[in-house]
């Protein structure tokens, strides 16, 4: 056990290189506050990074001085120790943070760093795991798994791998990514109380040391390293509706209209595996849906879109031309002996596209052409795992051979990065056949840096309460993980819901940045007006709410898009230092304003609310409550506890709409009261295309001050790109008490607030 000491070492321009016995450690720093470590031990190139790792090591200044023990290491705010004796390291900024390291430990196979955890120190990230919002105590595997029996609070490998935590404690937070996509490990103080540690027993042992000292930091150097979303396009923000499955068109349709015949808005169906013939990829059922684009254009007409699943699974079957393209062509993945692996899943037996390979991706993504030309909008991927039903743990056999464009790579080395390969193919399919179009694909399996290509869903849950609770902290994680994208499935997948559960699922779940009303074949119906009208009238106006909020949602998205900030918050992101809510797993925010206590468990009326320093306001009642407290909150079944921070700015819709088509010109800014000064950036684009890359959008600042009995406004057009951007905004003040005059950019405003917009706004 241990490592051995250093021998010699040698200093580049990034960082240095040490050589102990029989390993060798590369240390350098790659962008400030990113350090990447990286050992290799004989036998073992210089390890390529994984396609997670966007960043490229942009080389800033580091000083190196020698001690008879350690090795110093200066750049910018972070020094780094580095023990000769034992690979020990410590990092820290001298100004509060500072992590001890235990050592590099290398045990048979087993190669694991680790840091000493901190006092008070609680762990975050680590993706989609299930659980409480902090991860300490426990120990983590990363691999990508179907859990449908397993998934519960106690479960390990999940269908989606981020390998990355946090940890926050009062000196400063700070992460750690480790880039190795076969299985890794992240014991959390579980085997040693006081330990953190991570580790692998196949492929390097490479991580990034991600500096701070803020939450947001780490997460901001996160997404620079493993890359942030591009905008969603807005339709897909809105209320979704899905079962396993809606069949034929004609009850797509029918689904659809009661949406709209009901006054509940929508902005999507979802067809699952029943669409298909025989359950091939890229068909349809011509029996149960024989007109496609016909019932596409409907839809689009009621402004509904359309989202396809689309497995990975290729059926067996001579006649399938996808098959039999796929087989000539060696686009399969293969055993040792190149003979190409069958398993079981909804079709029967099935080959796997082998993604690794470029050209497979491009042939997936051509294949898009005919499903994009029937009217799909939208591409769910599932099962991508990927997921074989008759194999052992449901995973293809570790030895299988994968070929990423020449170098051969094993299951066990590619299972993690599977989805990921099929979501690139998938977009550039989405891209190639709408071009212009911002594609919109859900996935259920992926990795770190998923978030480039697809939003992800959570998986098989349960229509159980316990599911609904344990939805928010693995939200919460996700977010933290850079997939600020990401939804639970709202009602839960297995199971039949009731009207309570549905209820209370509905209000958490227009919280969710990714809002799909999905359950299994079989299951109870689970459509807001399943259980008649009472619930009906509550999921109503909870899905109203969502769309009333969807501008302020939208630009929480934009925020994710450049910064990599969560859209959906734990309470610690936005109070890291007061310790009331390090723990909090079932209040969360929408962004910096709005702070929700959904209820999780049946029968209850009431319950605690934390709400953190300042003044808040009941959303319902608008009474101020102060901060730094517990409250106790009235729930009754029609109310979700809702908390806007006093003196909030946000874009809302003013008027009812049926679906996000309707949004355009419908934006107001409603400024809460309470606060003496406020400010908002407003973003704006066409909510579709992708020129806001070239520049195409509208950015706008809203800032207010409140002097005695003069509420001061001004306004101002930061950037003018998107000249169809809307015409006007109205202000609306959600209290005048204490107002007597308003002025808009230092003039005097008698009657209604109006801010112009575009074109020929501002300056
Ligand atoms: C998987 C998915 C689920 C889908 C079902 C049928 O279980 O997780 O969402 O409905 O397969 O396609």
């Amino acid at each position: 056990m241990g490592s051995g000491r250093v021998i010699s070492w040698e200093k580049g321009k990034d960082g240095v290189l040490l050589t102990g016995g029989d390993y060798r450690v590369a240390i350098r720093v790659w962008a400030p506050g990113i350090v990447n470590i990286a050992l290799c031990l004989p036998g073992e190139g210089e390890e390529a990074l994984s396609p997670a790792v966007v960043l490229r090591p942009q080389a800033p200044q580091v000083q190196v001085e020698e001690e008879s023990d350690h090795l110093l290491f200066l750049t910018g705010a972070l020094y780094i120790k580095v023990e000769k004796e034992n690979l020990g390291l410590e990092l820290g900024d001298g100004r509060g943070f500072a992590l001890q390291g235990r050592g590099l430990v290398i045990h048979g196979k087993e190669k694991r760093w680790s840091f000493a955890i901190r006092r008070e120190e609680h762990f975050y990230g680590l993706g989609e795991k299930t659980g409480f919002l902090d991860k300490r105590g426990r120990r983590y595997t990363m691999w990508n798994a179907d859990c449908y029996e397993a998934y519960n609070e106690g479960a390990d490998t999940m269908y989606a791998s981020f390998p990355l935590y946090i940890g926050v404690a009062p000196g400063g937070s700070y992460g750690v990514y480790l880039d190795n996509t076969f299985p890794t490990f992240f014991d959390l103080g579980k085997t040693e109380v006081h330990t953190a540690a991570f580790g692998c027993e196949k492929g390097p042992l490479n991580f990034f040391f991600l500096y701070g000292p803020s939450l947001r930091e780490v997460v901001e150097r996160y997404t620079l390293l493993t890359g942030r979303m591009e905008l969603p396009p807005l339709w897909a923000l809105g209320y979704h509706q899905s079962r396993y499955s809606y069949y034929p068109q004609e009850r797509v349709l029918e689904i659809a209209r009661e949406f709209r015949r009901r006054g509940i808005p929508c902005d999507a169906v979802y067809l699952d595996i029943h669409y298909m013939d025989g359950f091939r990829v890229f068909t349809f059922d011509r029996e149960r849906f024989p007109d496609p684009r016909g019932m596409a254009e409907t839809l689009k007409g009621m402004g509904f879109r359309v989202v396809a699943i689309v497995d990975p699974g290729v059926k067996v079957d001579k006649d399938y031309s996808v098959f039999r393209e796929g087989l000539k062509r060696g686009y399969f993945v293969t055993d040792e002996n190149g003979l190409v692996y069958t398993g079981e899943v909804w079709p029967g037996r099935t080959c796997f596209p082998d993604f690794a390979q470029g050209r497979v991706r491009a042939w997936w993504a051509d294949l898009h052409g005919e499903l994009v030309a029937s009217g799909i909008d939208g591409i769910w991927n599932d099962m991508n795992e990927p997921t074989v039903l008759d194999a052992p743990g449901k995973v293809m056999p570790a030895h299988l051979i994968h070929n990423r464009d020449g170098r051969r790579v094993v299951h066990e080395e590619f299972r993690n990065v599977y989805a990921l390969h099929m979501a690139m193919a998938t977009r550039e399919g989405l891209l190639k056949y709408r071009p212009g179009e911002r594609p919109f694909i859900l996935t259920r399996s992926g990795f770190s840096g998923i978030q480039r290509y697809a939003a992800l869903w959570t998986g098989d849950n349960r229509s159980h309460w316990e599911h609904l609770r344990m939805s928010l902290p693995m939200l919460l994680n996700l977010g933290l993980s850079g997939v600020a994208f990401a939804g639970a499935d709202l009602g839960g997948f297995a199971g039949d819901v009731g009207e309570e559960l549905l209820i209370r699922w509905t209000q958490a779940g227009i919280l969710y940045p990714f809002c799909r009303n999905h359950s299994e074949v079989d299951t109870a119906p689970q459509e807001p007006w399943a259980f008649g009208e009472r619930c009906e009238a509550i999921c109503r106006e909870y899905i109203k709410l969502r769309y009333t909020l969807l501008p302020y949602i939208y630009n929480l998205f934009y925020r994710s898009a450049r910064y990599g900030w969560p859209v959906l918050r734990p309470l610690v992101w936005e109070y890291e230092g007061d310790e009331n809510v390090h723990l909090l797993f079932d209040e969360v925010m929408l962004g910096e304003s709005l702070l929700a206590a959904p209820v999780c468990e049946p029968g209850r009326t009431v319950r605690a609310v934390y709400l953190p320093a300042g003044t808040w306001l009941d959303w319902w009642s608008g009474r101020p409550l102060e901060g730094g407290r517990y409250h106790l909150a009235e729930a009754p079944l029609e109310k979700m506890p809702l908390f806007v921070k006093a003196g909030s700015v946000l874009p809302l819709v003013g008027e009812a709409v049926r679906h996000t088509g309707e949004i355009p010109g419908r934006v107001e800014f409603h400024i809460f009261p309470g606060g003496a000064r406020g400010e908002y950036l407003y973003y704006e684009d066409d909510g579709c295309s992708l020129d806001y890359k070239k520049g195409v959008y509208n950015l706008y600042k809203l800032s207010y001050n409140l002097a005695g009995e003069e509420l001061h406004l001004h306004w101002e057009k930061l950037y003018g790109g998107f000249p169809r951007g809307q015409a006007e905004f109205r202000v609306v003040l959600r209290s005048r008490e204490g107002i007597k005059t308003l002025y808009l950019n230092g003039r005097r405003v008698e009657g209604s607030l109006r801010l112009p917009g575009a074109p020929g706004a501002g300056a």
